[in-house]
Order: structure tokens, then C-alpha cells, then sequence
């Protein structure tokens, strides 16, 4: 049952958070505080942005989008927020022995918007999950901590609410960010990624941790192919070959070393003089050693880029065209930034080193 404790008189006069300053109507300086600079100040304090979600006795469902939530205490685990008292959903947020707190992902803007609108039916076609205490639960959110309520506080010209998290789940997603009166995304800083999936004095690390996402999508999309090259009858380092003359046919022997550099495959001459040997490319004789695929070579690579074609579309099933574009353009950053040297084969010139 929640408790609720009315203010005293001097406590409603008072800020929560500035309870030195006499009456909370002066700041340090002794200037009146604008109640719109004070808002400003308090807009550069960037947070998530969560919806929280009741059900009254009747079966009222409501729902607001709320920025004042924060955790409080994990043992026993509890968290809290505040309700403007002129909220048209007060009663019923009051009323109601549980709410439901859901983090909202970066792509639930809109939803933000949508429960951000006074007394708007704010429910209508939204497929909700049902929650303790009937609380209606939204789907697809970054965490959802379903909460029984615990204390009620007068925060001014807010209510707090106090709940004891009885339920929660999360998924990994880029979060939705408030600062400054607008929404915002947040972008890690260099390292942010690591530190906060990895546990370097145990070693342990979470699902979360990219490297070890980025080299098991490598393996479990590479391992398969790898095994066509024996099928087709090539080497790995034969395959690499093969795949930068078809981009660039004829380019000199250093050229393609440097090409090649990053997949620690580059091929020494005798490799070269092995595949001229066995027909799947030919040295150019009057162009400085300039190697060029043959019609045999390049039927062999086709058969082992129709596998890679498979492959590829297995691992991107499920991707809508514009997550398939967004992740190209992520996995070029990833590469941009961990070897920036590696030419790439699409605009190299053989002048460049
Ligand atoms: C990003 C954002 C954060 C908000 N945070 C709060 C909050 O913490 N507390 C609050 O009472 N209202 C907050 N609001 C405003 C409420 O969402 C809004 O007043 C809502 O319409 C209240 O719903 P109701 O009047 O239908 O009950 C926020 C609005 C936005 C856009």
C-alpha cells in the first residue's frame, strides 16, 4: 500500500534539491530565480527518457512520458520519479499500487512525443504486454522495471513516486537521450564500448562486447566459405588472389601484396608461379610482371562468390534495406578506424604506397 506523506508548510516553499537557500525563491548571488533560467539549468542535466504506465481500479490505462526517473537503491531495488500535479493521469497514477517504468530506445521518439500529449488516448493502437497490477506494459523498449509502489512524496509542484522493482528485463539498444529541451542520441566515447562490457580483472566479458561480436560474425560467415575453396580447388591465399583480379585485373605483384596486406594472406612468387602453373592466372610479359586473371581463374572464383552470396544473405535475413545500408556504413567505419592504412582495392592507385 503506498504512503503517503503530505508536505508541511515550510517543506512546500522549499526546492527539494536547494533546501540552503532561504525559502527557494533566492539563488547564491541573491537574485529571484527565473523560473525559465531555472529551467534551462536543469535542461543541461541530460537524461534517458522513459514512459511510465498505470491501470486504475477501473481499468483506466495511463501513461506519461517522464524524464525524472532514476534509480535509488539496489537492495532492496528501488526506484523513483516525479508527476506534475496538474497531470490529468495524477489520480490514477496515485490511485494504482503499481507502475511500470520503460526505457526508451533512440527509434521511440515518436512513442515519446505520443505519451508526452495531456490526456490524449494515448493507448490507441499500441499493442500492449499486461503487467503486475494490470499495468499495461509497451513493447520493444531498452528496460522495463515493473514496480510496486512503495512511497508517495510531495516534491512541490510534483509528486514522487517511490516503487520496489519487482520485475525487470532489458535489451541492448541505443538509448533515447533529453538534453536541452530536445531530444538527443548519445554517442560513446573512445573505449566507452570495452569498459563497459568487459571485466578486466576477471576477464569476463558480456554478451555486449563488440569485438567479440564483430570476430564470431567473422568466423560463423567465413568458416563456411573457407570450406568451397577445397571444393573448388584453390588455397585460401589462391581465393584472396582471385578476388582482388577480378576487382583490378592486371595489377604488378607489389600492388597486390599491399592489397592483401590485411588478411595476412598476401602471396609469395611462388604462390603466383603456382597459379600460372595450374592456368588460373598469367603473367603479362610486356608489362613489368603485371598478373592477370584467366577465363579459367575467374570461373573458379565466380563458383566460391555464389557461396559468399549465399552466405551473405543468410546472415543479413531479417535486416530491412535500410539496416542493411546503416550497417555497411558501420562496418566501413569499424574498418576506417582500425586500419586506415590498407588501401582499399576500389580506388587504389599504383602510386600510392
Ligand atoms: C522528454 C520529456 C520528459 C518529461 N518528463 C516529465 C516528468 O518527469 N514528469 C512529468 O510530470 N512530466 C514530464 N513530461 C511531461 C509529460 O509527459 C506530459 O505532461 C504528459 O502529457 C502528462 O500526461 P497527462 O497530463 O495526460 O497525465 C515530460 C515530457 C517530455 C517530452
Amino acid at each position: 500500500m503506498a504512503e503517503t506523506s503530505e508536505p508541511s508548510a515550510s517543506a512546500s516553499k522549499t526546492l527539494p534539491w536547494t533546501s540552503d537557500v532561504p525559502d527557494g525563491r533566492t539563488s547564491e548571488q541573491g537574485s529571484a530565480i527565473d523560473p525559465r533560467a531555472f529551467r534551462n539549468a536543469l535542461g543541461q542535466f541530460a537524461t534517458g527518457v522513459t514512459i511510465v504506465t498505470a491501470c486504475g481500479p477501473q481499468g483506466e490505462r495511463v501513461g506519461a512520458t517522464v524524464s525524472s526517473f532514476n534509480s535509488v537503491s539496489l537492495d532492496p531495488p528501488m526506484v523513483l520519479w516525479s508527476l506534475d500535479k496538474r497531470a490529468m493521469s495524477r489520480s490514477i497514477f496515485e490511485a494504482s499500487s503499481h507502475f511500470a517504468v520503460h526505457v526508451l530506445t533512440l527509434e521511440q521518439q515518436e512513442l515519446a512525443q505520443r505519451f508526452a500529449r495531456r490526456g490524449a488516448e494515448k493507448f490507441e493502437g499500441l499493442q500492449c504486454g499486461d503487467g503486475l497490477g494490470n499495468v499495461p506494459l509497451l513493447t520493444d523498449c531498452a528496460a522495463c522495471f515493473e514496480c510496486e509502489t512503495r512511497h508517495r512524496y510531495d516534491g512541490g509542484d510534483h509528486v514522487i513516486f517511490v516503487g520496489e522493482v519487482r520485475r525487470f528485463k532489458h535489451i541492448t539498444g541505443a538509448p533515447l537521450v533529453f538534453h536541452g529541451g530536445a531530444f538527443a542520441e548519445a554517442r560513446l566515447l573512445s573505449g566507452a564500448a570495452i569498459d563497459a562490457a568487459v571485466d578486466e580483472a576477471t576477464g569476463r566479458f558480456g554478451p555486449d562486447f563488440l569485438c567479440y561480436l564483430l570476430a564470431r560474425a567473422h568466423f560463423q560467415t567465413y568458416r563456411p566459405l573457407a570450406a568451397e575453396f577445397d571444393r573448388a580447388g584453390i588455397t585460401e591465399t589462391e581465393y584472396f588472389v582471385l578476388s582482388m583480379l577480378c576487382i583490378r585485373d592486371g595489377l604488378p605483384y607489389t600492388a597486390l601484396c599491399r592489397l592483401l596486406e590485411h588478411t595476412g594472406h598476401a602471396p609469395t612468387r611462388v604462390d603466383i608461379a603456382a597459379m600460372v602453373g595450374r592456368g588460373l592466372v598469367r603473367l603479362a610479359a610486356d608489362e613489368n610482371g603485371a598478373i592477370h586473371l584467366t577465363d579459367s581463374g575467374r570461373r573458379t572464383y565466380i563458383v566460391v562468390l555464389s557461396t559468399d552470396g549465399r552466405i551473405a544473405s543468410k546472415a543479413l535475413s531479417g535486416f530491412s534495406a535500410r539496416e542493411v545500408a546503416e550497417f555497411g556504413g558501420y562496418l566501413r567505419r569499424v574498418i576506417q578506424n582500425t586500419n586506415a592504412d590498407t588501401p582499399d582495392v576500389w580506388t587504389y592507385r599504383q602510386d600510392q604506397t
